[in-house]
């Protein structure tokens, strides 16, 4: 029998697929139906200080590569998310909890929430949201993610990562690697959607947000996911594990981004599409492909990539 077990820092998971940040994890319900599936763990939907409606309606739609979302952030809030993370054991395993501060200042009171509660388990600090309007995804802000890094890790101690948009420049890749590198970061989570991107139908927008501009994810997305998580896998210290999401509709695309290094993969658009069920389909996918290959667990070819 294969084995999908994987570790990321201190913590152990019995598979290595979950939901991505965004999908079917907006409230207890969608939450509890992720812990009821095969997914091995879950993130929350990334949690601002106080709830958020989002932006009007339509905001995600789902085409025929992928989808295109501006969601605007909707979520319960910070307090919402803690009060269901106190129902989940953290121990061997650990979900994550995705924050988002829409200031600098607000990302600080959320970890100092987070520190003062008793979730222990691990932290996702979401740097890299498309869909706020007048607000720049801080992940292309070299200087500013150093900036900010440097003050939240002066007090938090708690497992933490980082959710990173997508990268197209090898030297953004080394300057990026080079901050994350500084410091004790538990995991980086890349991708996130290729922001802005826009979606026509005959002559009209898929969205109304920002007269249709959204994030896109689904299989449009995997040939770029696969090129950060591998580019992140070359250049971060070993300490930092990957978490590979982007692209993924298949068993074939999480063997995909564990090749290229990733130790977690995340499911964003399939999930949206098929419902929690998907993570049944991807585990015998990854296992009849792992199987025929002859390899027994997830270090038989992870980050081992061929080249030419
Ligand atoms: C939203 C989209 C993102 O890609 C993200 O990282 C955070 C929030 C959103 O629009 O809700």
């Amino acid at each position: 029998m294969t084995r999908l077990q994987t570790t990321l820092g201190q913590f152990s998971f019995d598979s290595c697929v979950m939901n991505a940040s965004g999908v079917h994890c907006y409230d207890r319900t969608e939450l509890d139906d992720l812990r009821a599936s095969k997914a091995t763990t879950f993130v929350t939907k990334s949690a601002t200080l106080n709830p958020r409606e989002g932006n009007p309606t339509p905001r995600y739609k789902a085409v025929p590569l992928g989808s295109i979302n501006s969601m605007g952030l909707p979520n319960l809030g910070i307090d919402y998310y803690l009060d269901y993370l106190e129902t989940v054991e953290v121990g061997e395993s650990s979900p994550f909890l995705s924050v988002t501060g829409l200031s600098r200042e607000e990302t600080h009171t959320l970890l100092r929430k987070i520190q003062s509660s008793s979730y222990n388990g691990l932290v996702e600090l979401n740097l890299s949201c498309p869909n706020l309007i007048g607000k720049p995804q801080l992940g292309y802000d070299t200087e500013g993610v150093n900036d900010l890094l440097t003050e939240v890790f002066a007090y938090f101690d708690q497992p933490l990562g980082v959710k990173l948009p997508p990268y197209f420049d090898l030297t953004h890749f080394d300057q990026i690697a080079e901050v994350l590198n500084q410091f004790p970061l538990t995991f980086v989570n890349t991708v996130n959607s290729i922001g802005n991107a826009l979606y026509i139908e005959d002559e009209t927008v898929a969205i109304k947000p920002k007269n249709g501009f959204g994030g896109l994810g689904g299989s449009y997305i995997k040939p770029t996911a696969l090129a950060n998580v591998h580019a992140f896998y070359q250049r971060l210290k070993p300490s930092i594990a990957i978490i590979g999401t982007g692209g993924v509709t298949s068993g074939r695309d999480v063997f995909e981004h564990i090749l290229c290094g990733a130790r977690l993969v995340q499911v964003g658009t399939a999930l949206q599409e098929e419902g929690p069920a998907i993570f049944d389909r991807l585990e015998a996918e990854l296992r009849s492909i792992m199987a025929e290959k002859g390899y027994e667990c997830l270090d038989d070819f992870r980050g081992k990539l061929h080249y030419l």
